[in-house]
């Protein structure tokens, strides 16, 4: 091994993505994508996609979907920076607001990205741990004061356990926190309609407020990596204008993405139909003798404890039998998987092998 890398990133442990595996025949409901495809739209752009132009750089600005993803928020392009997939979007919060050496705070279990990129820094991570219920310990804002937090990442709904909390209550956080709140809202799309909350509202109100959307989930962009930031305008213009690569979004990326956002009525039609199928896959989870965590997102976490046969174990047997979930071995999570809700047939597949398994 050589000594050429910063120290920091010599003693750091690099992000574990969840397998890739792509076999025909494997289920894949470990990753959290979704199981449709992105709208017919997406595929029609490639047929005609003028690949000649493709010798020429891409607007630097990405004006045309800034527009348009600025106007479904009701906010200015000002407001909003694309990224290369929301990892990048993350990646960006922690260079430009964070130094070597402050600190950075999160939910403990949370996106483990999130201290990865903190190890990246040379930040000082803060993970408080969340509550049995997975809400918010009562010291999360005092600590984040006391810390000096330079960042605070929550997830919202929360991953892995699909919790979901109020516009209020982000923004009593977001009142106190003494610097950047980045929401990420890469669940956002499969909430409940009547309990979605504007974020843009939250935008406005406060400076510090910066949320992350991600294409990967909601519409089925995962293999394409294409994401936004929402803030006030003091945030995003330093990382549109210094901190992100000039043609970091591909004239491709843009093209794609816009036209993906445009067809909401595909969107829509496919949030709901997760959304009926969470429903249902809870109750037969339930059924069979877990501990179902209510969840506003495209995937549910799983918990064993009260069985005979233990997470990983039942990790094991899935895997074995063609069934990826996700796994996590850390001690608040070891007798839970993750689930992402799949197809009405791939859920049906992953029950059957899950009641043959208990
Ligand atoms: C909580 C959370 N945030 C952000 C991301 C980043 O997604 P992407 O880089 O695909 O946009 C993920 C991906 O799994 C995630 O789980």
């Amino acid at each position: 091994m050589s000594n050429f890398e910063r120290p920091n990133v010599r003693n750091m442990k690099g992000y574990a993505p969840g397998e890739q595996l792509s076999a025909p025949d494997i289920i894949k409901l470990n990753t959290n994508e979704s199981p449709f495809p992105p709208t017919k739209r997406v595929g029609e752009l490639l047929e005609n996609f003028n690949y000649e132009a493709l010798n020429l750089y891409p607007d630097p600005t990405s004006s045309l979907l800034r527009e348009f993803i600025a106007e479904m928020h009701g906010l200015t392009p000002r407001n909003i920076a694309i990224t290369h997939g929301g990892d990048e979007g993350l990646r960006l919060a922690m260079t430009t607001f964070v130094d070597p050496g402050e600190c950075c705070l999160f939910e403990d279990p949370t996106y483990s990205l999130y201290s990865v990129l903190a190890g990246i820094q040379n930040a000082k991570s803060l993970s408080l741990a969340l509550n049995e219920d997975w809400s918010l310990p009562n010291d999360f804002v005092d600590r984040a004061i006391k810390s000096e937090a330079k960042l605070t990442f929550i997830v919202n709904p929360h991953a892995p356990s699909g919790r979901f909390l109020t516009a209020k209550a982000l923004s009593a956080i977001a009142d106190s926190t003494p610097g950047v709140l980045l929401i990420d809202e890469a669940y956002f799309d499969f909430v409940d309609t009547e309990l979605k909350y504007d974020t843009a509202e939250i935008v406005k109100n406060h400076e510090n407020v910066l949320a992350l959307r991600t294409l990967s989930k909601g519409y089925g962009l995962a293999g394409l990596r294409l994401a936004y930031l929402v803030g006030n305008e003091k945030l995003v213009a330093p990382i549109r204008e210094k901190t992100a690569d000039s043609y970091n979004t591909s004239r491709l990326n843009q093209e794609l993405g816009l036209v993906a956002l445009q067809d909401q009525d595909y969107a829509n039609n496919v949030w709901n139909r997760i959304r009926i199928e969470r429903s249902r896959l809870s109750e037969e989870l339930r059924k069979l003798g877990f501990k179902v965590n209510p969840s506003q997102t495209n995937f549910i976490l799983v918990e064993s404890s009260e069985l005979k046969i233990n997470a990983k174990q039942i990790y094991d047997r899935l895997r074995e039998s063609g069934v990826l979930v996700r796994y996590f071995d850390t001690s608040r999570l070891k007798n839970a998987f993750r689930v992402t809700v799949g197809t009405k047939n791939q859920n049906e597949i992953f029950l059957e092998k899950l009641s043959a398994i208990c």
